[in-house]
């Protein structure tokens, strides 16, 4: 688990906007947050990835480089994580995409919910780095669900999570189901669920505050 809230950066001045229940109110401020959030995570997870050399022609002679080799395949939970997906993309020039809908059906009581997985387009995920991406892992039974979905498009060799806020308890659900080697890169960890499965004091419903 990567927590980058932990440390003290410009990262945190883009959580404590989202967080704040006034300027979250401006849906355009809180998308483009959301987005500069995945452009910091996803710099940061660039850090875990596979580098080969590869000589550059400059102007005036030839520079080795260390760039990055693994195929990345960016797959996004509807409706919050396209925001997140946008700000990962415009670093990961040539990563594929999946988009990935989950909502959850609520059963009577409001604290009882199936969540349902009902549109899938992703390419194959054989032997590449998947990173999957939602802003926010409260229960991780989106997660997963879609993990489970995405079992018939290949064996990625590394997983790699994206979220902006997750509970505790979210995160230890989804340790227990990923395969062991999964990393999670985040921006912020909160201690509670509440009985609906809302993150406290979280941010309120990301996909209600980018697109009402
Ligand atoms: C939210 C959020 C995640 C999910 C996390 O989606 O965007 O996808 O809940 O909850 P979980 O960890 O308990 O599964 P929501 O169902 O509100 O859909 P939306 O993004 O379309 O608003």
């Amino acid at each position: 688990i990567h927590n980058l809230g932990d440390e003290n950066s410009i990262l945190n001045q883009f959580i404590s906007e989202i967080r704040d229940s006034q300027i979250q109110k401006d849906s355009m401020r809180f998308r483009r947050n959301i987005e500069r959030i995945g452009e910091v995570l996803g710099y940061e997870f660039s850090k875990a990835l596979l580098y080969n050399s590869k000589n550059v022609e400059t102007p005036l002679g030839v520079k080795s480089m260390d760039l990055i080799q693994d195929q990345v395949v960016i797959c996004s939970i509807l409706r919050a994580g396209l925001p997140l997906h946008q700000g990962l993309l415009n670093y990961f020039d040539t990563a594929e995409n999946g988009f990935i809908s989950a909502f959850r059906k609520h059963e009577g009581d409001e604290d009882d919910f199936e969540v349902i997985v009902n549109y899938f387009a992703a390419p194959s995920l054989e032997g590449k780095v998947l990173v999957l991406t939602d802003p926010m892992l409260a229960t991780g039974r989106t997660l997963e669900n879609v993990l489970e979905g995405l079992k018939k498009h290949g064996t990625p060799k590394q997983i790699h999570i994206v979220s902006v806020i997750g509970s505790q308890q979210g995160i230890e659900f989804v340790e227990s189901v990923f395969p062991a080697q999964t990393h999670l890169w985040i921006a912020a960890i909160d201690p509670e669920l509440n009985a609906r499965g809302y993150i406290l004091p979280g941010i309120g419903d990301a996909g209600d505050l980018a697109y009402g």
